[in-house]
């Protein structure tokens, strides 16, 4: 158990990928599978045996202590720090370091879902005497993401930036274990990437910088796509968590949400607290937001409906993001990406791909 480490979760960007969900909240704190993204991440950190967790916040910093106040709900000691201006991955570890009193410091991304065992890691760390290990973890489709080589001894050989031909499939997970005196390296007070300053900064001076590499569970919460598809695999169970607030399976319906018995809600949706399904309605893999109304006969697919938002009926949306209190009219068809800002109001018919009005 990990009882003698600390935890640091990087959870104060501004998550601009996500817009417009995070107009409204950091987005570790938009509902995933019926609570906080950040939950997931804090139960999975608590049941590896960690205790003492400080959050780096900045963007909406306000929002994570009002909600998860002390910690002790979770079993965990939380302490909240504030950069005014973001400092980066780097400088917001760097800030942070006052907080800390262990040796060594777990330190998350806090937007990662990842079912690896973080004993392993910390274990990989000590027993290779590492500065920093980072979990690395293998991916079908490389090409992506910058990779990081390791030698046979598991010690990293380089960053990689993007490339079409990447030499190897093992990519930063974003977790990280890091010295205490690592920490302390950190230039502070101005902004610094971990990912494109200090690690490779590290490397250059001849650091030991381990890799712990597995197949866990991995899913970047970054994008629309990502968001949607790895909370419907919480829905489901695929991915790990110990904070899921009812059990696996084809959807999680929040208190108070109504549900005609002829709708078809299922892919690992979730059904916000209040929120109306009306009949016929087809709900697939989709994140319908507290408060919000899908009128009889709408289809909505691997799609995130914001809170209050209204999709009315026959209107069929796919891969798109529906701002908080946005109306999509009747009939209107939305595909590929498409984001509605919060209380836009689209007329009935008024978007449309195909021409059968
Ligand atoms: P995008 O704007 O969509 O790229 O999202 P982001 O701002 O969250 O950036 P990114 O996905 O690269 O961040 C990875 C993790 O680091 C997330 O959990 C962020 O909350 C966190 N993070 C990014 N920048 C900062 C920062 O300046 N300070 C702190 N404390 N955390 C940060």
């Amino acid at each position: 158990m990990l009882d003698d480490v600390e935890a640091v979760v990087l959870v104060g960007g501004k998550g601009t990928r996500l817009r417009p969900l995070t107009l409204s909240a950091p987005k570790p704190m938009l509902p995933t599978a019926g609570v906080p993204f950040l939950a997931h991440l804090l139960s999975r950190i608590r049941a590896a045996g960690v205790r003492r967790v400080v959050l780096g916040t900045s963007y909406l910093a306000e929002t994570f202590e009002e909600h998860f106040g002390d910690g002790g709900k979770l079993g965990l000691d939380l302490t909240y720090v504030v950069e005014t201006e973001p400092l980066g991955t780097g400088g917001g570890i760097a800030n942070v370091a006052e907080y800390l009193t262990t040796d060594d410091v777990l330190i998350f991304n806090g937007d990662v879902l990842c079912g690896t065992d973080l004993g392993a890691v910390v274990e990989t760390h000590r027993r290779t005497a590492a500065d920093v290990t980072l979990h690395l973890v293998r991916v079908q489709d490389p090409r992506a993401y910058g990779c990081v080589p390791t030698d046979p001894d598991g010690r990293v050989t380089a960053f990689l930036e993007k490339t079409e031909d990447p030499p190897t499939d093992q990519i930063n997970a974003g977790c990280y274990v890091f010295k205490r005196s690592v920490i302390d390296s950190i230039p502070r007070g101005r902004v610094v990437s971990v990912e494109r300053e200090t690690f490779p900064e590290l490397l250059e001076s001849g650091a030991r910088v381990s890799g712990h590499v597995d197949n866990a569970y991995w899913r970047d919460m970054g994008t629309p796509g990502d968001l949607v598809h790895g909370s419907a695999d919480l829905v489901r169970g695929v991915a790990p968590s110990a904070a899921l607030p009812g059990p696996t399976g084809e959807s999680i319906v929040m208190e108070g949400a109504t549900v005609a018995p002829d709708a078809f809600v299922f892919g690992g949706s979730t059904i916000g607290r209040g929120v109306t399904i009306g009949a016929g309605a087809k709900i697939e893999s989709s994140m319908i937001f507290d408060g919000a109304v899908i009128a009889p006969g709408a289809i909505v697919e691997e799609s995130v409906v914001g809170a209050g938002a209204r999709i009315e009926e026959a209107a069929h949306i796919r891969d798109t993001v529906i701002g908080d209190r946005a109306v999509v009219g009747a009939h209107c068809e939305l595909k590929g990406g498409a984001r509605v800002w919060p209380d836009v109001v689209l007329p009935p018919h008024g978007v449309r791909f195909s021409a059968d009005v």
